[in-house]
């Protein structure tokens, strides 16, 4: 299968990664939101990472001029998926939005073409079951920030076809990433590690083991994490983590995954790590 256009759907942190990265790569994305805000924030943010990597010299300025030609912006899906060959779906990490972003895209986008969702736990078998064309859905997990981070884990659905999964792993070597084959079960591999030792960090936390200070001393010093776990709650979104410990809880089925009361109240008071201005830290 030859991959072109892609259409990728949510400019927020996650969405303007991967178009980002497709975009350098040499395909033309077409980035979809809600609104032309929205829309101008993520690309805002793309020119913004492509900046660095021009002062880095790791692109040159033509480069950097040509990947941001190759991003159209629309605020309709479906115009914006009309011509997709991938689209990757990367919108807020809600069952029930997700579930109707993969209705209106199987009515949208060419019979043929693959859809991936960047989902960090929710089931590509499900989010294909929402569609005509389970065979057809596949996970594509990036990392953030996207334009550093080379893992990419491909997610099988149970209907996910062979041709599909080769397809998508080639395209993310493509992009110059690691790609590793996941089965399907919540939380697939990295959050279902990542995510637990951030909620211990967060019960040591309010257990008074030690401070958020000295707590993710403990990890970048003595084990070498390039963040500790409570800086790294605030970089992901206190939300998504909860989010993220509540699909392991409930899914499966063992209160080992239960989510710290902390994490709980954090959310429900707005504190959402970096992009709310707090978190575990405060950030100017
Ligand atoms: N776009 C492009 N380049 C970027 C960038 C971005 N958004 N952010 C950082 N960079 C580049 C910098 O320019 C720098 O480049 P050089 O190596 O050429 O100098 C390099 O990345 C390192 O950045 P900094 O020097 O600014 O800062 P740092 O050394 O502290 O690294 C970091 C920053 C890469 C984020 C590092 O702290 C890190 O790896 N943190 C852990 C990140 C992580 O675990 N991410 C996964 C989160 S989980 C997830 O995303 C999925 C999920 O499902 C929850």
């Amino acid at each position: 299968m030859n991959i072109q256009h892609v259409t990728v759907v949510g400019a927020g942190t996650m969405g303007n990664g991967i178009a980002h990265v497709f975009a350098q790569a040499g395909r033309p994305v077409t980035l979809v939101d809600q609104s032309k805000e929205l829309l101008a924030a993520g690309v805002e943010t793309i020119e913004k990472n492509l900046g660095r990597q021009l002062e880095k010299e790791k692109i040159t300025q033509e480069e950097h001029d040509q990947t941001l030609g190759r991003v159209a912006r629309r605020i309709d899906l479906a115009g914006g998926a009309a011509e997709a060959d991938l689209v990757v779906e990367a919108v807020t990490e809600q069952e029930s939005v997700k579930k109707e972003v993969f209705r209106a895209l199987d009515e949208h986008a060419p019979s043929e073409a693959i859809l991936a969702s960047n989902t960090s736990s929710i089931s590509i078998t499900w989010l294909g079951a929402q569609t005509e064309r389970a065979g057809r859905v596949v996970g594509m997990h990036f990392f953030n920030p996207v334009p550093v981070m080379s893992l990419v884990e491909i997610v099988r659905g149970l209907e996910t076809t062979d041709a599909v999964y080769d397809t998508v792993e080639g395209l993310a070597e493509d992009l110059g990433k690691d790609p590793v084959e996941v089965a399907d079960f919540p939380g697939f591999v990295s959050n279902r590690i990542l995510m637990p030792m951030i909620n211990e960090a967060i019960f040591c936390l309010m257990e008074g083991v030690a401070d958020a200070e000295d707590i993710d001393t403990v990890m970048t010093l003595g084990m070498n994490h390039p963040m500790g776990p409570l800086t790294l709650a605030d970089f992901i979104g206190l939300d998504v983590c909860l989010s993220i410990m509540e699909v392991l809880h409930t899914q499966l089925g063992d209160d080992k995954y239960r989510p710290c009361p902390l994490l709980r109240q954090k959310v429900t008071a707005g504190h959402l790590g970096r992009k709310s201005g707090q978190g575990f830290f405060r950030y100017g």
